[in-house]
């Protein structure tokens, strides 16, 4: 990987942050946290602390929560009670502009099934992000192109997302997820629909990624991802933390 991809990952989460200061701390501090829906509890004295740089894998059964624990993170829910601060952000204290804000600013996310528009070519997928943060149209295309090439798929620049292989679409959706030089990439099963080669180069992405500083937070149901990618596993059971463990990354 070359030198943007270096740089984004680089400045993440130091980059224009007025809570720099926070750096020291950990960028993400779930602290008893409960979700309900209804009558179900999705997460229950979820209690969880990221450092900067490093990358946490979050497994277990489905329903467990992973997903729920993840957009608590990000900023798509807001706990039912207990704190959830990002970057220094009480997430509880932002309206629905601050929490839209949040991530734009801080937050990159992929998921299983990619979420791109059909509509727009690959690069206008990526742009797209920094356009809705203002960013200037020419420079955020120029920016996405160098992403797609950091990716190695600059040339599906102008290929729409039913024309690419879903490898291809998640490196596009990596990409997009990479636009704004997010403090933290959260990741929701990032391989789960992907073949293994397929699957491979995105783990091997998520790695380069880590290596160069970016920080982390993956759901995942395999546990070969897990042991690759992370430096931490954390084990959810029916809503609750039941155990965690630092990963010796294998080769
Ligand atoms: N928006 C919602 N409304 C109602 N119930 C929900 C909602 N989101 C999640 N749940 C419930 O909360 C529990 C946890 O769901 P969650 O999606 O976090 O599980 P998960 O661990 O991500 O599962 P999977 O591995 O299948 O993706 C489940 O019982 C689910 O049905
Ligand atoms: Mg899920």
């Amino acid at each position: 990987m070359t030198a943007t991809a270096a740089e984004s990952a680089e400045s993440a989460g130091t980059a224009e942050s007025p809570e720099s200061a926070e750096s020291t701390g950990p960028i993400v501090r779930l602290d008893n946290v409960r979700k309900e829906f209804g009558d179900t509890t999705a997460l229950d004295r979820v209690t969880l602390h990221i450092r900067q740089g490093e990358a946490v894998a979050v497994m277990g059964p489905s329903g467990c929560g992973k997903s729920t624990l993840l957009n608590l993170v990000a900023g798509l829910d807001r706990p039912s009670s207990g704190q959830v601060v990002v970057h220094g952000e009480d997430l509880g204290a932002l309206n629905e502009t601050g929490l839209a804000l949040f991530r734009r600013r801080r937050i990159g996310m992929i998921f299983q099934f990619f979420n791109l528009i059909d509509d727009l070519p690959a690069l206008d997928n990526v742009a797209l992000a920094a356009q809705l943060s203002g960013v200037p149209a020419g420079q955020a295309r120029r920016r996405a192109l160098e992403l797609l090439g950091e990716l190695g798929i600059a040339d599906r620049k102008n290929t729409y997302p039913q024309q690419l292989s879903g490898g291809e679409r998640q490196r596009v959706a990596v990409a997009r997820a990479l636009m704004n030089r997010p403090a933290l990439l959260l990741a929701d099963e990032p391989t789960g629909a992907l073949d293994s080669r397929s699957g491979e180069q995105v783990m091997d992405l998520l790695i380069d990624l880590n290596q160069l500083g970016q920080t982390l937070l993956m759901v995942t149901h395999d546990p070969r991802l897990a042991a690759r990618c992370a430096s931490r596993l954390v084990e959810v059971a029916d809503g609750r933390i039941v155990a965690e463990r630092a990963v010796e990354r294998t080769a």
